[in-house]
């Protein structure tokens, strides 16, 4: 009898330990393979730290219908940090209705396939979303820490529709931005979907040595309240980031360097219906000191978009662009930007600088100059066509002074408006009409 049990006993316990074995087997088959994507043509500089093998799979469960996810996910991660592998599996669904801090994260692969929805509970999110300190904006999670790779070939989903209603009853709200990366150290974020963010795509901040390519962004409404101030990406205090590779359809900058952005490369995308790649806005806050330096945007293909590459600085009076968008008067500087090689199809503007944002009157931004430089500028090698809004001008560069605005080169740029004018609003930059067609003025629109 006793001889039966012991064996029972064991025979028990050796099934335990195949089967721990076996659903470790099973997570390991179904995880993804890390993805190389090489930092190419151009790369800020700084070299990345490699990222050493995961040793360790988890498996997130899904719960399905909608329930709340968040308590599975942040138990995987948890149990896979410092050196795991964590596998969303394909074709399940999850749902995340509370807002997750993963600021933690150390050594750790999150493996994407299956999706990602957010809740759209508008009550709970703009209590608990993570806010960010900067222009009201708030995110649904944090994703931080050292040494963290995102892939998959998955989907993150903001469910954004009910919040595209709601910011046209009230642009108070605070909607969340989709994606998160604050305070990320050595990082790669590759080959997902991000959809319908309630308003920016991605917030990247007090990070470094961080690598997105291959990203693929779309969103839209459906309702007659169109989704606003859906960037793509927006960088903020932030160095040595990549953005490559990616396609971007959506409806605001395709890609926007705010304060503190230094040494980042943008470059092979392809970006529909945007605000263009722009740098700011800066000075917005009085008294605050904003950086934006050594930025190199290369080969863009723009269409349906506002802008193709855009300086938004603040003039020093205050200036209202609306309600929820105020401000002028900080200080800084934009220094040694580079937009080499741009493709244009119906862009309402090829070229924008402008030191008066968000002030109408040119004379009041021209007595109260900005505080914020603007030097060393390159854009070269543009080609292609504007829209007919601005027909005959296909750009506008207007400083506060030509105190503020230096060296600012415009090379090879082959772009043409459909009447097939060349011309340029200017004011307030030396020489510039050495360079380009300056509209001579008021009516006539000439070519000198
Ligand atoms: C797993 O990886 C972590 C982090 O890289 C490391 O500290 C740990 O020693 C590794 N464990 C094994 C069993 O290799
Ligand atoms: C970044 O770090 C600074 C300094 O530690 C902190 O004050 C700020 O809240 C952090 N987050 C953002 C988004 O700037
Ligand atoms: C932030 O939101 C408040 C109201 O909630 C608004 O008064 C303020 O102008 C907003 N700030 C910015 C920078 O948008
Ligand atoms: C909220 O999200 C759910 C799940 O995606 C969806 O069925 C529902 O229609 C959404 N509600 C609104 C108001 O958009
Ligand atoms: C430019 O980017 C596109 C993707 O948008 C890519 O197919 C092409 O190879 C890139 N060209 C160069 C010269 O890097
Ligand atoms: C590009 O953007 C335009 C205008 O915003 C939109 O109508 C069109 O559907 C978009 N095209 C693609 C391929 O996403
Ligand atoms: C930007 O960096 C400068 C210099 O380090 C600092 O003084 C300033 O406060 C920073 N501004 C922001 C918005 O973080
Ligand atoms: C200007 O920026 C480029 C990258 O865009 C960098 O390679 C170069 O070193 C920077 N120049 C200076 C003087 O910092
Ligand atoms: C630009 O918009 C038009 C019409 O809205 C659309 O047909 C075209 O595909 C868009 N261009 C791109 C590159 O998506
Ligand atoms: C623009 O500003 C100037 C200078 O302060 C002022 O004299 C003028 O009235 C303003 N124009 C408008 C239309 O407000
Ligand atoms: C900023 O610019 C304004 C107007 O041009 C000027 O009056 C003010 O003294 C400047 N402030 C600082 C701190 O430089």
């Amino acid at each position: 009898m006793r001889f039966v049990n012991l064996l029972s006993f064991s025979l028990l316990q050796a099934s335990a330990v195949l089967s721990t074995l076996l659903d470790d087997r099973s997570a390991k088959d179904i995880a993804s393979k890390r993805p190389n994507h090489p930092i190419q043509p151009h790369h800020p500089g700084k070299a990345f730290q490699s990222s050493p093998e995961r040793n360790k799979t988890c498996t997130v469960k899904s719960s399905g219908n909608g329930k709340d996810d968040s308590e599975n996910i942040l138990q995987a991660i948890k149990e896979c940090n410092n050196g795991g592998h964590v596998v969303f599996p394909k074709n399940e669904k999850f749902t995340i209705g509370t807002a997750l801090d993963l600021t933690f994260l150390k050594h750790i692969d999150l493996d994407i396939q299956g999706t990602i929805q957010f809740t759209n509970d508008t009550v709970y999110w703009q209590a608990n979303a993570f806010k960010q300190g900067f222009q009201n904006a708030t995110t649904f999670f944090q994703l931080g820490g050292e040494d963290v790779n995102v892939y998959g070939g998955g989907t993150l989903d903001g469910n954004g529709q009910a919040w595209y209603d709601l910011y046209a009853k009230d642009i108070y709200i605070l909607r969340p931005i989709l994606f998160g990366a604050i305070g990320l150290e050595g990082a790669s974020i590759s080959d997902l979907k991000f959809r319908y963010s309630p308003q920016w795509y991605t917030l990247v901040a007090n990070s470094s040595d961080v690598v997105f390519s291959n990203i693929d962004i779309f969103g839209g409404s459906v309702s007659k309240n169109p989704a606003k101030n859906t960037d793509g990406w927006d960088t903020y205090r932030s160095d040595n980031i990549i953005i490559q590779n990616s396609h971007i359809d959506n409806g605001d900058d395709c890609v926007s360097f705010k304060p503190n952005s230094t040494n980042i490369v943008v470059q092979n995308l392809v970006c529909n219906g945007s605000h263009g790649i722009s740098v700011g806005s800066l000075g917005q806050y009085a008294g605050e000191v904003d950086y934006v330096e050594n930025i190199y945007v290369y080969n863009i293909s723009m269409s349906n978009a506002s802008d193709g590459a855009r300086i938004k600085v603040w003039p020093g009076a205050a200036s209202a662009l609306s309600g929820d968008l105020q401000g002028g008067g900080g200080l800084g500087a934009v220094k040694n930007v580079t937009y080499d090689g741009m493709s244009l199809s119906n862009v309402d503007y090829a070229i924008e600088i402008t030191q008066c944002y968000g002030q109408k009157n040119i004379t009041l931004c021209n007595q109260f100059p900005s505080n914020l430089t603007i030097s060393d500028i390159t854009i070269k090698n543009f080609e292609g066509t504007t829209s007919k809004k601005y027909d005959p001008l296909i750009g506008y560069l207007q400083c506060s002074s030509p105190k503020v605005c230096s060296d600012i080169k415009i090379e090879n740029v082959n772009v043409k408006s459909p009447s097939g004018t060349n011309l340029y609003a200017c004011g307030s930059i030396t020489g510039i009409e050495t360079q380009v067609n300056c509209k001579s003025d008021g009516k006539k629109g000439g070519d000198s």
